[in-house]
């Protein structure tokens, strides 16, 4: 079959392309595009961002780890089609002309699509649009000038003509095989029963959601991969709902949406997400892959396990739900039979007692040292229930049990907190690393718990401001 999408508002059709080459390979490789450009491949400095735009809107994502089948039915523009078909310049580039806010000019390309995207959907936002860029020579000041500058300028029609002519003259694509006697180099299935299905069949499969993960063991580990199953043509499980009595969310809902969806109801988790990766990740990256991953290290399982999510698990017609926590077993092995699929994840409604905090070398675009979620009920000045749960204190997330049971009943008091400091030792003994040394993770998880509580007395903790 033939993978078709738009590219810079032309169609194109490609038969028997290889699953797992990389956007930025091919358009440079094969298109003679080198305006999109490779400075690291693995997704941390935006040199290779590209717009991609479907039904629900246009996103800036990382070329270097999206694969062309990810493109199926979606449209393409790189940074030589931010300009117009008659080399009419885009406003973000005029204005990063006039801000000087080029000198090398390798960070440029990534710095205008980002730009772009942001100013076709009205973002305003220019630290957050741009935490995923690097610029190692001109410095931020002229690129945000920049970006500032050209916030009220029309968007170019070109930009916008992808909306009008993508969906239905472009068909959604589908498998891209190797013709029709050879087995199919890769799955694209349409919905979570036929993913299901064809994952029970095919265990041996690699299932592909956003790619952040999995572009990675392309592009730096060089790994053939097993008949990549992907799971972006199923909408089904984007979907959030939410009822009165609880949040589901489906494996394949991307970081991005999770941050909007969730910040009603636990705004300091969708602050923490604020700061998960960058912009052009948080697009890609799911639910399902952060949690399937099984990372000591993802930002979210500490986070759900504190709310006492569920895991909904599925096995061809076969579902099961266990408690998140339930899901880490060791360092490296998750409870997933073979052909398993994470399908959603359900958390309870509750008033918000959640607080998230994410310690790492950087605000943005870093990995945590340490992250530590909180959600601790007090009832007349006592302490009638807790979830503490850490990533990056052991070599799964983890609950702090011990801890939770030093709390519990307890008055809500520094004493309490004080007097709980044995027990951390009894939860986590953590690793040093190149992230942070073990008594520097045991000191700030303890300290966090002062942080949760002083903030709860109305004592702002924000680490962005410094107070004398
Ligand atoms: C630059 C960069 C920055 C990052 N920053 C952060 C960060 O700040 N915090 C953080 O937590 N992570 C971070 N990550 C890691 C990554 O974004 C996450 O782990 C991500 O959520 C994985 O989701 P995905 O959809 O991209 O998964 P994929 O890469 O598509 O898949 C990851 C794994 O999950 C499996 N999988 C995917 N979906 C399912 C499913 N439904 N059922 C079963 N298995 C499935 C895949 O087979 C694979 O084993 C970062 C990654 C990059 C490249
Ligand atoms: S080359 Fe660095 S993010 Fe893609
Ligand atoms: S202009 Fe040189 S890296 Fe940004």
């Amino acid at each position: 079959m033939t993978l078709t999408f738009l590219l810079n508002g032309e169609s194109v059709a490609l038969r028997d392309v290889t699953p797992t080459t990389t956007l930025l390979d091919w358009l440079r490789e094969t298109r003679g595009l080198t305006g999109t450009k490779e400075g690291c491949n693995e997704g941390d400095c935006g040199a290779c961002t590209v717009i991609v735009s479907d039904e629900t809107g246009a996103r800036p994502l990382n070329a270097c780890i999206l694969l062309l089948p990810q493109l199926a039915g979606r449209a393409v523009r790189t940074v030589e089609g931010v300009s117009g078909p008659e080399g009419q310049l885009h406003p973000v580039q005029e204005a990063m002309i006039a801000h000087h806010g080029s000198q090398c000019g390798f960070c440029t390309p990534g710095f205008i699509t980002s730009m772009a995207c942001a100013h076709l959907n009205g973002e305003r936002d220019h630290d957050r649009v741009l935490a995923g860029n690097l610029c190692r020579c001109t410095g931020y000041a002229p690129i945000l000038r920049a970006a500032r500058a050209a916030e009220t300028a029309p968007i170019p029609a070109w930009i916008t003509e992808d909306r009008a002519v993508i969906w239905p003259e472009i068909p959604s694509g589908g498998p891209a095989g190797r013709g029709a006697d050879s087995p199919p180099s890769s799955l694209h299935p349409r919905c979570a029963d036929e993913a299901a299905r064809l994952y029970a069949a095919h265990p041996q499969a690699t299932l592909i959601a956003g790619a952040t993960d999995v572009g990675l063991w392309i592009t730096k580990q060089l790994r053939d991969l097993d008949l990549p199953i992907f799971l972006g043509g199923c909408a089904d499980l984007r979907k959030i709902d939410i009822s009165d009595t609880e949040i589901r969310l489906g494996a394949g809902v991307t970081i991005a949406a999770l941050m909007q969806a969730i910040a009603p109801f636990h705004p300091s988790y969708a602050a923490m997400l604020r700061r998960y990766g960058s912009e052009q990740v948080r697009a890609a990256a799911t639910l399902g892959g952060n949690i399937a991953n099984g990372s000591p290290i993802g930002d979210n399982a500490p986070a759900l396990i504190a709310l006492g999510a569920t895991l909904h698990l599925r096995h061809g017609e076969t579902r099961r739900e266990i408690p998140l926590e339930a899901f880490f077993l060791d360092y490296g092995q998750q409870g997933r039979a073979p052909g398993e699929m994470v399908e959603a994840i359900t958390l309870p409604r509750q008033p918000d007692r959640l607080r998230c905090y994410k310690i790492s070398k950087r605000f943005d675009q870093d990995i945590s040292a340490l992250l530590g979620c909180f959600n601790i009920t007090v009832n007349e000045g006592r302490i009638t229930a807790a979830r503490i749960a850490f990533g990056g204190m052991a070599g799964i997330p983890k609950r702090a049990q011990a801890v939770e049971a030093a709390l519990i009943g307890q008055p809500w008091t520094e004493e309490t907190i004080t007097a709980s400091h044995v027990a951390w030792a009894q939860d986590f003994a953590p690793l040093s690393d190149m992230r942070a040394s073990a008594d520097y993770r045991l000191d700030v998880a303890r300290n966090l718990l002062m942080r949760y509580f002083l903030e709860d007395q109305g004592i702002a903790t924000s680490v962005l401001e410094v107070q004398p």
